[in-house]
């Protein structure tokens, strides 16, 4: 399905309805019972993801945004403002938004899964960007799909890719999810992508079990997001949120704890959940600089330049294509 309303365009790319149940069910049917992170972003989950933003425990969005709006003008100058921007996964727009001024692209591509906050924050773009031509294309960036090349122009493209949303895969399925990429910007392609970086597990482990229990809310929403789309009756008090650092892979993983034996109706069959069993909900992977250099060439990039902030929290790397 695609629409267009002067130089603001729409493309639906998003697989229909049975496709979330299939995956859903399988996930569901693991030994280790599992959902993807994707699952999160109804639009109460992408408002809680705003709040989790602003948290005091969660550094990265605030220390990314920071990171662009001190370095926008060189990113700038090495991307070239003749291009299409790329951007993968609805963020805060105030990191796009001091990217956008200072390099001022010919076309703006947003892709999320979230149609409501694609749309409203590409509408909010285009008013604000009125010479830029701006594309916003729903769909499951964790699938290969296709780029509407008709609205690319013939400009440089580049992928951005902030948030660290990237650390939501594993690193193989990160690297893999680039190699797919590097075909699609093509010879002389770039990607900016923000990544989060290994520390104190005490403040990973902050960051996502905040004293106001946002987070935990936002765990737990993918249950009711289920109940909601998949007419599921999971009781959401039957569950509770676990986040913790595990060292040995580097990432945050999240979790759900069933409180109690109990069982669970979805799409007329039954799922069976033992007390202490967990739904595993989202890996967050935490990665040294040099560790993230590796990953894109091992997918074909080079890299060529990387930003941090003073506490070496965050790192927004730049890569190019030969
Ligand atoms: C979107 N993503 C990068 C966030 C993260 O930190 O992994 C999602 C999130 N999960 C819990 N808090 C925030």
């Amino acid at each position: 399905m695609a629409h267009a309303s002067g130089h603001l365009a729409f493309h639906d790319l998003l697989p229909p309805q049975q496709s979330m149940l299939d995956e859903v069910w399988a996930g569901l049917s693991k030994p280790q019972k599992e959902l993807s992170p994707k699952l999160f972003y109804d639009a109460r989950g992408c408002e809680l993801f705003e709040a989790i933003c602003g948290l005091p425990e969660y550094y990265p969005t605030r220390t990314e945004v920071s990171i662009m709006r001190a370095h926008a003008p060189a990113m700038a100058r090495l991307l070239g403002r003749d291009c299409a921007l790329i951007e993968i996964g609805c963020g805060n727009s105030d990191k796009t938004r001091a990217l956008l001024a200072e390099l001022e692209p010919d076309v703006f591509v947003a892709v999320d899964i979230a149609r409501e906050q694609l749309e409203a924050s590409c509408r909010v773009i285009a008013k604000a960007f009125p010479q830029m031509q701006v594309v916003a294309l729903r769909a499951d960036f964790a699938h290969a799909f296709e780029l509407p090349r008709a609205d690319l122009g013939s400009g440089r493209r580049v992928l951005y890719f902030p948030g660290s949303t990237i650390g939501n895969f594993t690193p193989a399925e990160a690297r893999e999810f680039l190699a797919r990429w590097a075909p699609l910007l093509g010879a002389g392609g770039a990607a900016l992508i923000g990544v989060d970086l290994k520390k104190d597990p005490a403040i990973l482990n902050a960051a996502y079990n905040d004293a106001q229990g946002v987070t935990a809310e936002f765990n737990l929403n993918v249950l009711r997001h289920i109940n909601a789309e998949l007419g599921a009756n999971f009781d959401l008090a039957g569950f509770r949120h676990d986040a913790r650092y595990v060292e040995a892979t580097g990432r945050i993983e999240m979790h759900l704890v069933s409180l109690k034996a109990q069982r669970v109706a979805l799409a007329g069959r039954m799922l069976e959940f033992r007390p202490g069993e967990t739904i595993h909900t989202e890996n967050s992977c935490k990665y040294e600089i040099a560790e993230f250099q590796a990953l894109g060439k091992a997918a074909g990039f080079e890299a060529r330049a990387c930003w941090t902030d003073d506490d070496r929290l965050f790192s927004v790397h730049y890569f190019s294509l030969p």
